[in-house]
């Protein structure tokens, strides 16, 4: 194929759910990198076995060595510890900076030209690093979150309304942690704001379980989640590969938008084959938006601890 994925940290699991679903829709040809050279190569041969079955001619390959991923269109990077129970996404922050170091290195010289799309956790910080790192523009570093905490919503919105979740739009901007700022009054259910379709308590609980999504996974499976992770990865290379210009909340660095300087932060863009093509500015409440601000001054707080 002439479109080209790489998956560094891709024999893992949110890694190896992205590699799958990209090859599966035939998106681009694939390359797993993991430290883990064997299994990466194994996954990677295993997903190709896959290919005949389901009907996609993406060719995959898998190892430790960055070689094969040279002249990528988008890398994506899961390489990062997951959190187990009783850990936050706070207390990955060193282990995983390090990881990014080694790996951003490697992405930047076989890559120079690509779109970044940093996933290990705590996931605003890691991509403050990859962008100063890299050294790449802004437009080329673009975090995946409000995806998944925007999904999560939108599944729980679904079941308690009894609708389809195609009728269900829903935004969760701010950091991906604790201070995430899940939006009702640009939550949707057939374009009708959920303001009007639900009660305060009931609104309320269902942005609670949002906010608390990734932490219920984590007590029921003992590792962090990964299937609608791999999910919302998919969406927004599907979405820069297809030069979709489609709008879905990501973590970008701001510039002065929504008041805010110099953090990645999460909020609506517009995807496409440049990478982020517009940054929406969309009106706040005085409560949403101190949330809003928050929810930024604690990214910016973490990101301080690793110097990015
Ligand atoms: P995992 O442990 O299953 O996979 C991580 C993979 O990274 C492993 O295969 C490991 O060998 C590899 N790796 C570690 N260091 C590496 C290096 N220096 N170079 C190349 N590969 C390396 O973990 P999982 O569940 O896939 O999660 C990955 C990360 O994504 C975690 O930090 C997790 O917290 C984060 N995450 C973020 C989400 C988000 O919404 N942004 C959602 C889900 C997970
Ligand atoms: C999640 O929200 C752990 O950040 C990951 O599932």
């Amino acid at each position: 194929m002439n479109r080209k994925v790489t998956v560094v940290g891709g024999a893992g699991n949110v890694g190896a759910t992205v590699a799958r679903s990209i090859a599966e829709m035939e998106l681009a040809d694939v390359v797993i990198v993991d430290i883990a050279d064997q299994k990466a190569a194994g996954v990677a041969l295993d997903m190709l076995e896959t290919c005949p079955i389901v009907g996609s001619d993406s060719l995959l390959v898998g190892g430790s060595d960055y070689a094969h991923s040279a002249n990528s269109d988008v890398v994506v990077i899961t390489s990062g510890v997951p959190r187990k129970p009783g850990m936050s996404r706070d207390d990955l922050l060193n282990v995983n900076f390090n990881i990014m170091k080694a790996v951003t290195e490697q992405v930047v010289k076989y890559s120079p030209n690509c779109i970044i799309v940093p996933v290990a956790n705590p996931l605003d910080a890691m991509c403050q690093a990859v962008l100063k790192l890299s050294g790449f523009p802004r437009e080329r570093v673009i975090g995946m979150a409000g995806v998944l905490d925007s999904a999560r919503m939108r599944a729980f919105i679904a079941a308690e309304l009894n609708v389809s979740v195609e009728n269900v739009h829903a935004f969760v901007l701010g950091g991906h942690g604790d201070t995430m700022v899940p939006l009702p009054r640009y939550s949707t259910v057939a374009g009708i704001p959920i303001t009007e379709l639900l009660d305060k308590a009931t609104i309320d609980r269902i942005s609670a379980r949002t906010a608390g999504g990734g932490l219920e996974i984590t007590q029921l499976v003992g590792t962090s989640a990964w299937y609608a992770p791999g999910a919302s990865v998919v969406e927004m290379v599907e979405a820069i590969l297809l030069d979709k210009k489609k709008i879905v909340p990501c973590s970008v660095f701001l510039q002065g938008e929504y008041g805010v300087d110099g953090v990645f932060v999460g909020v609506p863009v517009k995807l496409g084959a440049r990478g982020i093509e517009q940054i929406v500015q969309i009106k706040l409440m005085p409560e949403e938006e101190a949330a809003f601000k928050k929810s930024a001054a604690a990214v910016k707080e973490l990101a301080g601890v690793i110097g990015v």
